[in-house]
């Protein structure tokens, strides 16, 4: 059995008789309640417990101690100092017992619990024994319990903060920056959100970090993928159902929308879903209740939706396979996610994060990287967005022998489409169709081709290498064009 722990008490008292007085009522459990200090004033109380962190459980305090700080006062400011520890309020006779708002301002300030003495004639007790020590018990066990709860609270959160930290999303590229911003904006609203953007780039890793930085953070986060279930499977999948309600319903089963109650509810790939579950999931977000699959009478569900999809949503409204109505529910704030491809650097500062991530995973040391390799990264055209890139580290640290190269990268057995995708030069949309003398057209494609160089390569000097110039020509080149 759990060992009962010594409940300490300090007592606020200036009359010596009532001192003894209580003494005697709590002698019985002098095993349990030991009375520590007394003190007769305000002030040396806080003193004591400011000197004694920790340290007292109880205070039983008389309200009519003379002078100084007292009553209400002295109750806010024990509570200020020590939040847990409680309050038990001794008064006179001569304050009236019925009178609610005096036993309300006492809670308000922070009392557990008070009681009236008994008449002076009565030397045994302060109060009737057994409620007296009751009551100090239970004044323990809230501490108790309010002590346990801070603390689980605390764990609580420090699992949100590692959750966060494992889905941390990297980048600080300008549309990044961006991003983050509207995660952080859109976490405080409660709004459905419809996130768009190609396969790869982290939908699912947004939906995570706006569900984490929300109040829904210590509930459920579910994840549905709309289009990889059937689709005479998905209703009784997002509403439930009965036992026996189907043929092949063997047991009650609750649906996504129970399991995500006071969560969030994930769709992803939302287009693919049904026109006939599209019916049903708007229904549920016009009304907030679910009706489950051979059930009278309705559920009430309270889950954040946040959509998920790859496609243009809005050409599938066009084209009839997406409802409108839901459409506008579900896309009440979009989300864009660029392409990799869009995010310079980011590219190098994912691509050195996986590597990091998945050495110490391997437990290998991290492989050096040339520089010639980073150009190759930035240049490619990653249709495979980040998922991609993740892949491409995974499979070039099993390959590696300490040094990443430019050869390894471009190896077909790592980039799988490395093949620099040729933008058909359209001179139509190039120079808006004008025909220029050769002289002007040929600046025009070298201030345009001089910045692609650029834009692809880590320095200045580097451009001029791959453009196969001397540095110093390439600076001169770049003033004559103009190009800062
Ligand atoms: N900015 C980022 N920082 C760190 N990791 C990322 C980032 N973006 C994506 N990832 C990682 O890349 C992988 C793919 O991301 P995620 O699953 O969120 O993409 P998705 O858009 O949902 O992809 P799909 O369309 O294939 O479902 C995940 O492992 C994710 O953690
Ligand atoms: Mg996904």
């Amino acid at each position: 059995m759990e060992k009962k722990e010594l409940i300490n008490i300090l007592l606020v008292e200036d009359e010596e008789f009532d001192v003894l007085r209580v003494r005697r009522t709590v002698s019985y459990y002098d095993n349990r309640i030991k009375i520590l200090d007394v003190v007769s004033n305000g002030r040396a109380a806080l003193e004591l417990i400011k000197d004694h962190p920790d340290t007292y459980d109880v205070v039983i305090l008389d309200y009519q101690i003379s002078g100084g700080l007292k009553g209400e006062e002295l109750i806010t400011s024990i509570k200020n100092l020590d939040p847990f520890i409680q309050i038990i309020v001794i008064t006179k006779m001569t304050i009236n017992i019925t009178n609610y708002d005096f036993a309300n301002s006492l809670m308000r300030a922070g009392a557990y619990w008070y009681c009236t003495k008994y008449p002076g004639n009565i030397e045994e007790y302060i109060y009737q024994p057994t409620d007296f020590i009751l009551s100090i018990f239970n004044a323990y066990e809230k501490k108790r319990l309010e002590r346990y709860k801070l603390r689980s609270d605390k764990k609580l959160t420090q699992n949100i903060e590692n959750l966060l930290e494992m889905k941390k999303i990297i980048g600080d590229s300008e549309p990044m920056k961006q991003l983050k911003e509207n995660i952080e904006k859109y976490a405080k609203s409660d709004v459905n959100i419809l996130i768009n953007g190609a396969s790869g780039t982290g939908k699912e890793l947004v939906a995570w970090n706006i569900h984490l930085k929300s109040k829904r953070k210590y509930e459920n986060f579910i994840p549905i993928n709309c289009g990889s279930i059937p689709g005479e499977l998905i209703e009784s999948e997002l509403f439930g159902h009965e036992k026996g309600s189907f043929t092949g319903a063997t047991a009650n089963k609750p649906g996504l929308f129970e399991v995500a109650n006071h969560g969030t509810l994930f769709l992803d790939e939302v287009a693919e879903l049904p026109l006939s579950a599209q019916v049903k999931l708007l229904r549920v977000l016009q009304d907030g209740e679910i009706e489950k699959i051979g059930r009278t009478g309705k559920i009430n569900v309270d889950a954040r939706i946040i959509a998920a999809t790859n496609k243009n949503l809005a050409n599938e409204v066009m084209n009839g396979k997406f409802r409108e109505d839901l459409y506008y529910r579900l896309n009440v704030v979009p989300i864009d996610i660029i392409p990799l491809r869009k995010r310079g650097n980011d590219i190098i500062q994912l691509f050195n994060h996986f590597l990091d991530y998945f050495s110490e995973d391997m437990n290998v040391e991290p492989p050096k990287v040339d520089e010639q390799a980073y150009e190759i990264l930035l240049n490619y055209k990653w249709p495979g967005n980040v998922r991609e890139l993740r892949n491409v580290v995974q499979r070039l640290i099993i390959n590696s022998n300490g040094i990443i190269t430019a050869k390894d990268i471009s190896n077909p057995m790592i980039l799988r489409n490395h093949i620099i995708v040729k933008e058909e030069t359209n001179f139509e949309d190039l120079y808006q169709g004008q025909v220029l003398p050769l002289k002007d057209m040929e600046k025009l494609f070298r201030i345009k081709y001089f910045k692609y160089v650029r834009s692809i390569s880590n320095s200045d000097s580097s451009a001029a290498e791959k453009l196969g110039m001397a540095p110093s020509n390439f600076y001169r080149m770049c003033k004559e064009l103009g190009i800062k």
